[in-house]
């Protein structure tokens, strides 16, 4: 708006300014006229305050009184197939964490065919973008043993957000430990089991790279929207200069009390996600409803809601840093095990180009698009489930 992100900034010699200015171009670019109000308050106000440390917070908050209504109630459902939620302490380092996940489909004896479905990685990830792809599977499965289970990443969903130092390699640890520890429904040490991981987003992407590492050994793998670039990253680039302006604007959001008010006016607000959600995330503006931000809007309150979010803005979750790596995590999968990407009609230009580089690249097995952009999981639940039910009856 005010500053492009190339220009120098002029007064770079004060922390302070330095700061606004990575202020302003984080409004400016990723979101917008929406917020532009909150941005020339939360400015001014910061100015005058921010290098005191005497922030009287409730002064500044008022205007933007966080106001929660309805919430999705899933409890009415009437299906047939079962759901059972349960947590799972996820140890890492010095942490025990608690995770968040789901189960659905029937108890049964006998092998079991695994669908371990995770989330995109982003500020309003969580596992209800797949509870009814997962409802509709299992559905569709018939008498076949299938069991789908969602989990959240750990600072994301309904999962613990402990201020830890999140990234790609963390992430990837999790999802490792999850898929081998014996304590997790789909465990798949010594027993002759199936298991299809179905991710979106950068989740698809990392889970790509931890079979291509070898560290994990599943049946087969979905990717749908895949992506492997955050919000800045994708639209600045990386390098030195940008590099060190998103771990400024990342040390920001962590920190105590500044740090949450930019969460709160940013990335924490309606009217920002309800941007998000008409820009990039759904393809349809109709489908943007009140009830499908309120539901989201109650994720960023969690506490500890902003860390892992200020990792996926600024690129820590990045599996890879170019397309050549991207495709080269898929090709290291050709001829071992089946591979389906889907792809969608509607995403961004950047986000498209990605996904449409893996049409006719080696280690992808079937390519198929649908109507969506980055959450066609969610927005075209049934579509996506049609298309993974025809893949999976083949393969499981
Ligand atoms: C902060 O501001 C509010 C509203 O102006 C006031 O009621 C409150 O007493 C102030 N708190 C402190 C610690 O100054
Ligand atoms: C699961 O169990 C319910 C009854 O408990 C039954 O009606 C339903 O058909 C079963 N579903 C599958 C997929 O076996
Ligand atoms: C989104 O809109 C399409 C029609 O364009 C509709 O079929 C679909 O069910 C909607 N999705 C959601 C989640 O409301």
């Amino acid at each position: 708006m005010y500053f492009s992100w190339s220009r120098k900034p002029k007064y770079s010699t004060t922390f302070r300014l330095y700061f606004l200015h990575n202020l302003n171009i984080f409004f400016s670019n990723l979101a917008m006229s929406m917020v532009s109000f909150a941005m020339s308050h939360f400015s001014s106000t910061l100015s005058f305050n921010f290098p005191t440390h005497h922030t009287n917070f409730s002064r500044y908050t008022k205007s933007f009184t966080i106001t929660t209504s309805a919430s999705l109630d899933y409890s009415t459902d009437k299906s047939t197939v079962s759901l059972k939620t349960s947590n799972w302490q996820w140890k890492f380092k010095d942490n025990s964490i608690k995770i968040y996940y789901e189960e659905h489909g029937n108890e049964s004896d006998g092998p079991r065919k695994n669908i371990l479905m995770i989330p995109a990685i982003s500020d309003i990830s969580s596992v209800e973008e797949w509870r009814l792809v997962a409802k509709d599977i299992i559905q569709r499965s018939g008498n076949a043993n299938w069991r789908a289970t969602i989990v959240d990443w750990p600072g994301l969903g309904y999962s613990e957000r402990p201020k830890i130092d999140y990234n790609a390699d963390v992430m990837e640890s999790f999802l490792v430990d999850f898929i081998l520890d014996q304590n997790t429904p789909v465990s798949s040490l010594g027993i002759a089991e199936d298991l299809v991981i179905i991710g979106g987003g950068h989740g698809a992407t990392l889970a790509i790279r931890a079979a291509k590492k070898g560290l994990i050994k599943p049946t087969a793998i979905v990717a749908v929207a895949p992506t492997w670039s955050g919000p800045l990253p994708i639209h600045f680039g990386r390098d030195s200069k940008t590099e060190s302006r998103y771990k400024l604007l990342r040390d920001t959001l962590r920190s105590p009390v500044v740090g949450w008010m930019m969460y709160k006016l940013t990335v924490s607000n309606k009217e920002f996600m309800r941007h998000q959600y008409k820009s990039h995330i759904y393809a349809d503006y109709a489908n943007v409803t009140s009830a499908i931000i309120d539901s989201r809007h109650e994720l960023t309150k969690m506490k500890g809601a902003r860390y892992a979010p200020a990792s996926f803005l600024t690129g820590l979750f990045d599996p890879v840093k170019t397309r050549e790596e991207f495709l080269e995590l898929f090709e290291g999968l050709e001829d071992k095990l089946p591979v389906l990407v889907v792809s969608t009609s509607s995403a961004k230009k950047k986000s498209k180009a990605e996904m449409e580089a893996l049409r006719e690249a080696r280690g992808v097995s079937k390519f198929v698009e649908v109507p969506g952009a980055l959450l066609p999981q969610e927005e075209y639940s049934y579509l996506v489930a049609r298309e993974l039910y025809s893949f999976l009856q083949n393969i499981i």
